[in-house]
């Protein structure tokens, strides 16, 4: 049964839609998603067919884009004042079945007036709505906090412990992440800022015991403020899957954490942003720590001043190397950066072979 339903037009929020669901499906198992009515066979009364997908639901998101209020059909009618609108029936139905209704705000849309709805949704104008602003990914994390109150701990398909020490972990690493907004020290915050890019501190499991440290955030990650979400995010995705673990299992990070352009990090780069780093390790407090390809891996090994830390990551890559940090026995297991195995199959091979050692601690 689906229990957060997306309604959306296509017309004016199809790619919000889409990006929304891609950050629900990384909380709340597939099938608890519902965002298309995609078959209703010939015959089937499909007005009663919408009712039956919205009772499923424990959470109806109603996305409400610019062109959301005049959307018209290619006769010119508005659509939202015809009867057999697919967005009006699904949100009139949701409202009928009293179902927690909350309107989506997207693309800087404002909310609007009951006297501009038709009568059966008129309601809809009432429920206090949620924006979803430039800062897409942290609000919808927001966003997120607000469904998970919601939906019951029953359906939840891969709920994080909701403990106390989880929310001050989840508490600390917002702090880190708006200090890093007002960095106007790092010697990327102009670059950030003229790109209409966002820092990317971290995301995954809070309460993970793996965590791993990545180069630096591509143009990818940076737009939309998330750790490994390109190209390279695939490959870690695919090793995760192939030791049995999501993205959400654990968690996720880099030494630069801002996008430093295509280039490698510069040592002034990592002079700033190692502090940071730093304090995400000893929020997070990993049993293993996995750097991600040689940058990640010399930063570590020489901050612990470990008789490794002259090593090439050829020579350290899979091996577990044992040591202590503030708070405890860690272990660090250096390997490639998931973006040198992209065009390599046998460096592929390896990577997942260096990843099989991960078992040993989950
Ligand atoms: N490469 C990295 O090192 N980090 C990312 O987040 C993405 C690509």
């Amino acid at each position: 049964m689906s229990r957060i339903f997306i309604n959306y037009r296509r017309q004016d929020s199809e790619g919000y839609a889409g990006r929304l669901y891609d950050h629900l499906s990384r909380h709340f198992a597939a099938q608890d998603i519902f965002m298309d009515v995609t078959s209703i066979a010939p015959g089937v009364d499909f007005v009663q067919a919408l009712d039956e997908a919205v009772a499923g639901c424990d959470v109806f998101l109603a996305l409400i884009g610019p062109g959301w209020l005049s959307a018209t059909d290619e006769t010119g009618q508005r659509r939202l004042d015809q009867w057999n609108d697919y967005v009006r029936l699904e949100i009139a139905s949701a409202l009928r079945q009293a179902k927690y209704v909350i309107p989506v705000l997207v693309g800087q849309a404002r909310m609007p007036a009951p006297d501009a709805l038709p009568e059966d949704i008129a309601p809809l104008a009432r429920r206090n709505a949620f924006e979803l602003g430039r800062q897409f990914a942290a609000d919808v994390e927001q966003l997120v906090g607000v469904v998970r109150g919601v939906v019951p701990a029953g359906a939840r398909g891969k709920a994080a412990p909701d403990s106390a020490e989880h929310a001050r972990k989840a508490a600390a690493l917002k702090a880190l992440r708006d200090e890093l907004v007002g960095a106007t020290g790092s010697p990327l915050y102009h670059f950030r800022n003229e790109n209409r890019f966002f820092p990317v501190v971290g995301d995954g499991n809070p309460d993970a015991s793996l965590l791993f440290i990545g180069e630096a955030p591509g143009k990818f990650e940076a737009a939309e403020g998330r750790p490994f979400v390109g190209p390279s995010g695939e490959v870690l995705d695919e090793m995760l899957r192939g030791i049995g673990l999501r993205r959400e299992d654990v968690f996720v990070t880099n030494l630069l954490l801002d996008h430093p352009g295509k280039r490698d990090p510069l040592p002034e780069e990592i002079a700033f942003y190692a502090p940071f780093v730093d304090r995400v390790i000893d929020i997070i407090r990993p049993a293993v720590i996995v750097p991600l390809g040689r940058f990640a891996m010399q930063h570590l090994l020489g901050k612990l001043d470990l008789p490794e830390k002259r090593g090439k990551i050829s020579q350290l890559h899979g091996k577990l190397i044992k040591t202590r940090l503030g708070y405890g026995e860690i272990h660090i297991v250096p390997m490639y950066h998931p973006a040198v195995v992209l065009y390599s199959a046998s460096q592929k091979d390896i990577l997942r072979k260096d990843f099989e050692r991960l078992k040993l601690f989950i």
